[in-house]
């Protein structure tokens, strides 16, 4: 891994320790870079009326298009548990949409994987 995304994952882990999850338990955070090299990140807000909540992938790309920015060149998922996983089909949904070609890198503190938007969402519904 180079150090661009050793730094992006090291910041999806750091807003991961900001995620609002008292439901799940499952904190989880997500951090994007953009052409220029600002990092966007975002962590899981879970509510008690849960399918409310948002995931972490979500929040940071919402950020960034907020910011008016949707040049996204990669998205790392820190996860603050010993369960790793890849994003939600919801997120799949939402990354494809605005970066459809982005590396996607997902970590906890064991395990580092990277995958592609083509892996985790071949054959995707776009309009
Ligand atoms: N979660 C994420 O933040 N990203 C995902 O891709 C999967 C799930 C969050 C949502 C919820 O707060 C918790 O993890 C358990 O599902």
């Amino acid at each position: 891994m180079n150090k661009d995304m050793q730094e992006l994952l090291d910041e999806a882990r750091d807003v991961a320790s900001k995620a609002y999850a008292p439901y799940s338990g499952f904190k989880v955070g997500s951090a994007l870079r953009l052409s220029d090299g600002k990092i966007i990140s975002g962590c899981n807000v879970e509510n008690a009326s849960y399918s409310l909540s948002i995931c972490a992938e979500r929040s940071a790309i919402f950020k960034a298009i907020s910011e008016g920015r949707k040049d996204i060149t990669a998205l790392a998922i820190w996860v603050d548990s010993d369960k790793i996983f890849p994003p939600c089909g919801a997120c799949r949904q939402v990354i494809y949409e605005f970066a459809p070609e982005i590396p996607i890198w997902y970590a906890n503190e064991n395990e580092t994987v990277k995958t592609t938007m083509q892996e985790l969402l071949p054959g995707a519904f776009m309009l």
